[in-house]
């Protein structure tokens, strides 16, 4: 069954923003229905959002007939979450009080359900006191706040105030709306390729981009854990809730993944670590000769092995193996030599799976057997290498 969303929307210039996540959240298989302040229709036409979410949008408490009033009381009862977005200091400053005026802030009033508040307003409105004062008494009563980011505002000013992005907002409610069955647990991921210098100006690399370790962390959080990510050097933005560590070498990396070890109850290595680094680093720029030049190279930490010979018997430690050849005979030596419980296996051959790829096709080898999964997305993938990292840890927990 779809979940229903109440989305409340007030008078900013930021109410456009709600219209692109009406639809995101419509395509995505949310049943949405919109309310809207009397302000808020000035910028943007109640039909727009009719139109984006295929409900009727309400605006006012009784300008409307009896029987579609008696529907919106049933509103605040079925709805799973309900989102304000932008939420003016007004209308929060009517939530800290109470104050059930119009359609959206008496359904708000009357719904019992998790409540998530987006505010977007001039940076002077948002930093008076009586605003933050709100904000703070709507924390406290256990509603959660998506801040304002920074920059140019619609008033010509440059500050805090700016709604968050429509991406933002929905990977929010996604965290919100999801089971949380590693509540509790602490998750350590590992991304992106790792970086080694030649001289100040170049480096060795790998085409990682970080994206299917991304999508297991942010699963990870939305499914409860407490999450880590150390990453090298990628494209995407960093991951809201998670808690951030930046590297570039793979020595940087081996020592922030082993210091935050020995408290993680799960640990991914989805990272693409260099086997070798040069054996010098030149602290000058490399001027390059007439003839050949060579460099050496020595091995790194092989960073997964050193875990599996720390790891407690109550830790959960998975790796990844990419090969271009005997995909399932090399990932199972990785699985056996650095005694993983898990390896994810993946074959840089195949279509659809591999480096920059939204999809992915793996095979997750462990003790028990080698089982196939079909291409997914790289966030169902996730999913379903955490489902098992779970199912081994609560073995091995004896639950
Ligand atoms: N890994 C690691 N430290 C390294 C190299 C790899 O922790 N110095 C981890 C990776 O994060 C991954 C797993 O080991 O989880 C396998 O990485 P992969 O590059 O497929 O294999 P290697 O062990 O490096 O072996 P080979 O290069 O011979 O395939």
């Amino acid at each position: 069954m779809s979940k229903v969303i109440a989305l409340g929307v007030s008078g900013g210039i930021a109410a456009y923003k709600a219209a692109a996540l009406t639809s995101m959240l419509h395509k995505n298989g949310y049943e949405v229905h919109v309310l809207m302040t009397r302000n808020a229709t000035e910028f943007v036409s109640p039909l727009t959002f009719e139109t984006l979410s295929n409900n009727r949008v309400s605006v006012d408490t009784f300008d409307r007939n009896f029987e579609y009033n008696v529907q919106h009381i049933a509103l605040a009862k079925k709805a799973d979450l309900f989102v304000v977005a932008p939420a003016t200091a007004n209308v929060i400053a009517k939530f800290a009080c109470g104050i059930a005026d119009d359609m959206l802030t008496t359904t708000f009033l009357a719904c019992r359900c998790q409540k998530l508040i987006c505010p977007a307003m001039n940076t002077g409105m948002l930093e008076n006191p009586a605003t933050q004062q709100n904000i703070e008494t709507l924390r406290r009563r256990g509603m959660k706040f998506l801040d304002a980011e920074n920059g140019l505002l619609a008033c010509g000013d440059t500050g805090k105030g700016r709604l968050a992005e429509p991406e933002e907002i929905f990977d929010y409610i996604e965290e919100l709306l999801s089971p949380k069955p590693m509540a509790g647990l602490k998750v350590l991921v590992t991304a992106g390729p790792t970086q080694e210098s030649m001289d100040p100006v170049r480096f060795l690399s790998n085409h990682s981009s970080g994206k299917m370790g991304y999508a297991l962390a942010k699963q990870a959080r939305n499914l409860g854990a407490e999450v880590t990510l150390v990453s090298g050097k990628v494209a995407l933005a960093p991951l809201r809730g998670v808690q951030m560590v930046s590297i570039t070498s793979a020595a940087e990396m081996a020592k922030a993944v082993k210091d935050a070890f020995p408290a993680q109850d799960i640990t991914i290595k989805a990272a693409a670590v260099a086997d070798y680094t040069f054996a010098e680093t030149s602290p000058e720029k490399i001027k390059k000769g007439e003839g050949e030049l060579t460099l050496s190279l020595k091995r790194t930490e092989d960073i997964l092995r050193s875990l599996g010979q720390m790891a407690r018997p109550d830790q959960v430690l998975c790796g990844f193996a990419m090969e271009t050849q005997n995909l399932l005979e090399n990932a199972r030596k990785k699985l056996e030599g650095k005694h993983a419980d898990m390896i994810v296996a993946n074959s840089l051959r195949e279509a659809g799976a591999g480096f920059g790829t939204d999809t992915n096709r793996v095979t997750l080898i462990t003790q028990q057997g080698t089982e196939p999964l079909e291409l997914m997305e790289k966030e169902e993938v996730a999913r379903e290498i955490l489902r098992r990292c779970l199912a081994i840890l609560e073995k091995k927990r004896g639950k």
